[in-house]
């Protein structure tokens, strides 16, 4: 089964509408050749609908970093699916560890929002991951199996297909520590056997999962070289157009 790799740039709270934009369009030109792939950026709410723009006539997808699990009303602060497609915005990061350990959301709430973003058809990127504690404690599986298990509630077999899973180890974003290859593909290969207990073979084995986590250009060719790592979301790295650029042409 042959998953179609996607390369993800989180950009998080960065870039001024300018530098994003120069930056959508050198990640335009820096993949140019790559059509086998999926490429995706993910700039702040400020320049999705600029960033959507500039790279309109490319193979580029435009997600953005959080969705409401409402539609509209009296949610200060929130975007709602809607107003994303409105902007022509097809998928979404959800649940990243920023989210869940600087702002408090929980599994509850980030199930809510990703079952709006598939109700919206949508692209939901659900990320989980867990803390050094927890894998110091030994507790790395368990804590993946009740986040996936809280994230993909009430979420059927057929919206589960297109779900995008990211493992990022909370200890190795943004720190330079990167998890090994073996560390990540161990997870992976866990997080899709898991998948296929809660829906079935042919889920799992469509189901992509990506690996975050201080991912580099000198280690992104021995990160997806492992079969169970189907891309990455990078944060860091994603800024740079040049080294962006050397983790979407990876090898
Ligand atoms: P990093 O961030 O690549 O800077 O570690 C990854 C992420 O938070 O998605």
């Amino acid at each position: 089964m042959s998953r179609r790799p996607l390369i993800a740039g989180n950009w998080k709270m960065h870039l001024t509408l300018d530098e994003a934009v120069q930056l959508a369009k050198a990640v335009a030109t820096a993949s140019a050749g790559c059509s086998d792939r999926d490429i995706m950026i993910a700039p702040a709410f400020t320049a999705l609908a600029a960033v959507v723009a500039a790279v309109k006539e490319t193979h580029i997808l435009v997600a953005a970093q959080n969705v409401s699990w409402e539609n509209q009303g009296a949610y200060t602060g929130e975007i709602s699916p809607v107003m994303l497609k409105d902007l022509g915005i097809n998928s979404v990061i959800i649940g990243h560890s920023e989210r869940r350990h600087i702002f408090g959301e929980n599994d509850a709430m980030i199930n809510r929002r990703l079952r709006a973003a598939l109700d919206a058809d949508i692209l939901p990127i659900l990320c989980i991951g867990e803390t050094l504690e927890e894998r110091e404690a030994g507790a790395t599986l368990t804590v993946l199996e009740s986040q996936l298990r809280g994230g993909l509630e009430q979420v059927r077999k057929e919206q589960a297909a297109r779900v995008v899973l990211a493992y990022e180890p909370v200890w190795a974003i943004g720190t330079g520590k990167t998890a090994s290859k073996e560390q990540a593909q161990e997870v992976h290969a866990f997080l899709r056997q898991f998948l296929e207990g809660l829906y079935e073979k042919n889920i799992a084995e469509t189901v992509r999962i990506l690996y975050g986590g201080s991912v580099k250009p000198d280690n992104i060719d021995e990160l997806m070289a492992q079969p169970d790592i189907d891309g990455v979301l990078v944060g860091g790295a994603a800024l740079k157009a040049e080294s962006f650029k050397r983790i979407i042409c990876f090898r």
